[in-house]
């Protein structure tokens, strides 16, 4: 299918509120697979320790509206934008959201090494780190993840 664009990628890392556990999670993850399916985004949510990153990607007024609600949601507080930009190609393609529980060094890394918004004719790869989250999020794809 053709990409709607322009084509953009937002990635920011937050503090997970007190109540968030494993049940709210996985019905959050859920509930935002779905949408994201319907709306052509996609991406990862990492969970470390009480914080989250993530990083979507889809057509730029849907990205900017679904931010809109994520920044109020109050599962979550100390919403940051770590990136917000044009992409030219997808890197989370069949993924409307992959998840994966890490440790906080994961996401420290992972945050150093983000498949950043690129000038327009030049598009970065997904660093070693978040190649390998996808590949072992890809083998133990089931109906859990
Ligand atoms: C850390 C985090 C990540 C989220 N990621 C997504 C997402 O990728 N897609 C999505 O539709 N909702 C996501 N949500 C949920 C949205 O904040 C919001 O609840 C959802 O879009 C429904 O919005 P509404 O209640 O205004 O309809 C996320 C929430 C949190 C706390």
């Amino acid at each position: 299918m053709p990409e709607l664009t322009p084509l953009y990628t937002l990635i920011y890392r937050s503090q997970a509120s007190r109540a968030v556990h494993e049940v709210t999670l996985h019905s959050l993850i859920r509930k935002a697979r779905l949408h994201n399916q319907q709306a052509r985004v996609t991406g990862i949510l990492l969970f470390a320790k009480g914080q989250f990153l993530q990083v979507l990607e889809g057509p730029e007024p849907v990205l900017s509206d679904l931010y809109a609600r994520i920044n109020d949601d109050p599962r979550h507080y100390d919403v940051r934008t770590l990136a917000y930009g044009p992409i030219e190609l997808r890197s989370f393609g069949p993924w409307p959201l992959a998840y994966a529980a890490v440790d906080a060094a994961v996401v420290d890394r992972v945050t150093h090494c983000l498949p950043l918004p690129a000038d327009v004719g030049h598009t970065p790869a997904p660093c070693q780190e978040v190649n390998q989250l996808l590949r072992n999020f890809a083998q133990s794809s089931t109906a859990e993840n």
